[in-house]
């Protein structure tokens, strides 16, 4: 679908700089259908790859997915085997269109975490990457935002550095993105769950009753109709 075509009446002058989806509800929406876990991660890669696409295509500057925390690698064997065999089999797949089109990727995590092929498909996105200038696409990747600010506190200290609110956001994983001015979380769910907890401080946040897989154009349309119509003060008046 052409990008004018992906608007639907939303202003574009409101739109976001950096939106963040945290992507839950895979589980039961695969739990309704008498389904196991890992068929609700499928269906939530393929939104994913949509909600990514029509984000970028809409003129979004930044895109971050919560794909994986530090606290999912501890959910049964099985499923976390069924994530890493998703991440193996689709996260290149699921760019290369895009990484085509002039966007970067990124990832935020401790990738050493992952299995060596997986790690040279992410190197791979990494590379072919680099130079792109569209948007930037922001995976986390057992990412938490507690280990994220330790770690840049580590570093700080290791530099003997004092550091101002500026400098230390240097030292996170999103040094050069600016900070999410919308999150969007799926599933009714009213918390943020260790993710970017340092540059969350100021975004709108926007939680929708709709499971992951479900979530479509139409809804990220009433996201950002949403957003559009919030009064960000950054705790002036
Ligand atoms: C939350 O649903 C979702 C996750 C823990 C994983 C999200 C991962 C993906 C969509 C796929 C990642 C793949 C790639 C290629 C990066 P939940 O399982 O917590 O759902 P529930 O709350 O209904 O149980």
């Amino acid at each position: 679908m052409k990008s004018k075509d992906l608007y639907n009446g939303l202003d574009k002058t409101k739109l976001p700089r950096h939106i963040a989806f945290i992507m839950d509800g895979n589980g039961r929406w695969a739990s309704k259908r008498m389904l196991p876990r890992k068929a609700g991660h499928k269906a939530g890669v393929k939104t994913m790859r949509k909600v990514i696409s029509d984000c970028v295509h809409m003129g979004i500057e930044v895109v971050s997915v919560y794909a994986f925390s530090t606290e999912n690698k501890f959910r049964p064997k099985d499923e976390v085997d069924a994530l890493m065999q998703l991440i193996r089999d689709n996260i290149y797949d699921m760019l290369k269109e895009l990484i085509a089109e002039g966007v970067k990727v990124t990832f935020m995590g401790d990738l050493s975490f992952f299995a060596a092929d997986i790690r040279e498909s992410l190197d791979k996105v990494l590379r072919e990457s680099s130079d792109g200038k569209k948007a930037v696409v922001n995976i986390a990747l057992n990412y938490g935002g507690r280990d994220e600010i330790l770690q840049a506190v580590n570093k700080c200290v290791q530099d003997g550095k004092t550091v101002t609110s500026e400098e230390f956001a240097r030292y996170l994983y999103t040094a050069d993105l600016p900070d999410p001015d919308l999150i969007v979380r799926t599933s009714g769910e009213c918390r943020l769950s260790n993710f970017m907890l340092y540059q969350a401080a100021y975004s709108e946040i926007v939680v929708t009753k709709t499971l992951w897989p479900d979530f479509d154009r139409n809804e990220l349309v009433d996201v950002l109709s949403e957003y559009a119509k919030r009064n960000r003060r950054y705790g002036k008046v």
